[in-house]
């Protein structure tokens, strides 16, 4: 299988079901990439997961630059999407521009990914005109999260319902070539994709989507910290490590590793 594109991905709508996770660093990208992952997000969430931040707002350009960097060195199969963090798409498009140029030419990524809704529309034509393609993320947005005072599932009042749906249409006709949608009602997740004929991709947003997103170290069990609750654990790797770290500690003071050097006489 070739490097998938931004056109493989959208072309995947209906036929397959698209596998989307996160990686913030070389190794992690390397082993989805190799378990058939079709695209890897390097979401802001590392400022919570790799940084031991409370939220994903402190987060950086030049923080995601480091850990994109390093993803995409990897050099996946897999389309490598990066997100554009706290306030950048709300400054001016100058600055959201460079940060996104910096993202596809120092790093080496395929896409950017936005949070927010019809209001980043004409934002995303832009850049998308620019030839910078796009993956618009609504529902939950954690960005917000100050604004919002936590986070919470969306899509639960019909006002809410037709804001999601004005969301969808207006990002796939501003260009997203996908739109990821976080905590929404899962019984409306289905008329969201059928509003667009780009894939949406769900998160916490139920089985009607044509494709699911999950944080790798959630899926891994590799996660320090809280967990939401639709995330599946597939592994327990956090548990493994501990067991590892604990009996390389008990060995080292017993004395029993490194293994005694054998001396091997010299022959005169
Ligand atoms: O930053 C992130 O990990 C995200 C999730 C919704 C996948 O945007």
């Amino acid at each position: 299988m070739g490097h998938l594109s931004t056109l493989s991905i959208r072309k995947m709508k209906g036929h397959s079901k698209i596998v989307c996770t996160t990686a913030y660093d070389f190794g992690m990208a390397t082993l989805a990439d190799q378990a058939g992952v079709d695209l890897i997000l390097v979401g802001d969430s590392l400022g919570m997961i790799m940084l031991g931040y409370q939220t994903t707002v402190p987060v950086t350009v030049e923080m995601m630059v480091h850990h994109a960097s390093a993803v995409c060195r990897a050099k996946t199969n897999a389309l490598v999407v990066i997100d554009v963090p706290f306030a950048v798409a709300s400054h001016s498009f100058d600055y959201l521009l460079d940060a996104c140029s910096r993202f596809m030419q120092e790093c080496g990524a395929d896409a950017v990914k936005i949070e927010g809704g019809e209001e980043f529309a004409p934002t995303i034509a832009r850049l998308v005109d620019a030839g910078v393609p796009v993956m618009g993320h609504t529902g939950l947005l954690p960005q917000r999260s100050y604004v919002l005072g936590g986070y919470r599932r969306f899509g639960k009042t019909p006002e809410e319902k037709e804001q999601l749906l004005r969301d969808v249409r207006s990002l796939e006709k501003a260009g997203a070539f996908c739109v990821l949608t976080e905590m929404i009602c899962h019984d409306i997740a289905h008329e969201l994709r059928d509003a667009i004929t780009v894939p949406l991709i769900g998160i916490g947003a139920g089985q009607d989507c044509d494709g699911q997103m999950l944080v790798s170290t959630d899926l891994t069990g590799l996660t320090q910290g809280p967990v939401p609750s639709f995330a599946k654990r597939y592994a327990n790797l956090g548990d493994e490590a501990k067991r590892a770290f604990a009996a390389y500690a008990k060995e080292v003071r017993e004395g029993i590793f490194p293994e005694k050097t054998v001396k091997i006489e010299k022959k005169p």
